[in-house]
């Protein structure tokens, strides 16, 4: 892509399989906004519910493998729609210490107890959910890749341990669906695991926008009626609901974008660590450079785009304080030798540093 009107190699966006600009993503879009108009023109419940959104989450529903799905507007709204709607102020949301920001600002929201357990410790959640029999619901949360950090959340140890103490798993699967597993159904096909809810985006793998909440029919219908980021809200555009809908059976389709992708990913990361580069607990498509500092993050960060390579620099509050990094995601569609040049544009940097 052009930033700044300067060719560069994007490595920093959430359009890992390349689906966004695909032509039968786009085409379907194109198809579902001269079938329905460019808006849904109001709220599901109101006059806003159509044909396409039903169909996507009749969809979705077959691809997650569950009852039924409900589609919402942004993956952040889905999160604070399901919570606020599962739990109240007699009950407890277990939290991964690095769960997304709108688990967060949900578990608030919801006026329920929160704990947190050290990052994808399973022995911290265990000791946690041992305390918690006076609540009514008990519910884990937890993203299925950890979008700072690239890391996948061990459910294999996890949902049992919830199980043994009768709560509620829910996971937030944004990076994961569409890339992990056999079948690119996410984190829990990966890591061989039931989940009660599934949370899944539109607007990363997908290529998108939006998102669903992936459960029973049952449940499905609760949150229509109690959801209130799914009540009081426009209902997404046809265009998107088509895209996502041709998405789908691409990813269906073409399993060697998922893999292509993880390809890039892991010679990426063997080529920075080769460099020195701290690449953190990343095992997916997501690669940190982690640098502590936040204007030698920066620093790094222009440098690079100088050369032609686009990742972020990321700083607190995305992560925590003296976590700064540069984040690399690539895209299933970047050649070997793209990946090549982007470890040589980075050993070449780091060396330029410590020799300053
Ligand atoms: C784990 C996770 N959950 C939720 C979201 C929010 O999704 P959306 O951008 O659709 O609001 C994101 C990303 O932005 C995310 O990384």
């Amino acid at each position: 892509m052009r930033v700044d009107g300067q060719p560069a190699l994007m490595l920093g966006g959430s359009n890992y399989l390349d689906l966004a600009g695909d032509e039968r993503v786009v085409s379907a879009a194109r198809a579902a906004a001269r079938e329905y108009g460019c808006a849904a023109g109001g709220s599901r419940l109101i006059n806003g519910n159509l044909e396409i959104h039903e169909a996507l989450e009749r969809e979705l529903a077959a691809f997650a493998g569950t009852e039924s799905a409900l589609l919402f507007s942004t993956g952040y709204m889905a999160n604070l729609g399901l919570i606020t709607a599962l739990a109240g102020p007699e009950d407890v949301v277990v939290s991964d210490a690095l769960n997304h920001a709108s688990i967060i600002d949900a578990c608030r929201l919801s006026r329920a107890e929160t704990r947190v357990f050290r990052h994808n410790d399973p022995e911290d959640f265990e000791k946690l959910a041992g305390t918690l029999s006076g609540f009514r619901e008990r519910i884990l949360v937890a993203d299925g890749v950890y979008s700072m950090d690239g890391d996948i959340a061990r459910l294999r140890e996890l949902v049992p341990i919830a199980r043994r103490y009768e709560m509620r798993v829910v996971l937030d699967d944004a990076h994961g669906l569409g890339i992990l597993g056999e079948t690119g159904r996410g984190s829990a096909e990966h890591e061989q695991v039931e989940v009660d809810v599934q949370i899944g985006n539109l607007g990363k793998a997908l290529g998108s926008f939006g998102a669903y909440v992936a459960c029973s029919a049952t449940l499905r219908e609760f949150l229509i009626n109690v959801s209130r980021s799914f009540i009081f809200t426009c209902a997404p555009a046809p265009a998107a609901a088509g895209a996502a809908r041709a998405a789908l059976s691409v990813i269906r389709e073409e399993p060697w974008r998922r893999r292509a992708l993880l390809e890039r990913a892991a010679q990426l990361r063997d080529g920075l660590r080769a460099g020195g580069f701290d690449t953190g607990l990343s095992e997916s498509q997501i690669v940190p450079a982690i640098l502590g500092d936040n204007q030698a993050t920066m620093r790094l960060c222009n440098a690079a785009l100088a050369r032609g390579v686009y990742a972020h620099g990321i700083r607190y509050p995305s992560v925590p304080d003296g976590g700064a990094r540069l984040r690399f995601t690539p895209m299933c569609s970047h050649t070997l030798e793209e990946i090549d040049e982007v470890v040589r544009v980075f050993h070449e940097l780091a060396h330029a540093d410590t020799h300053e």
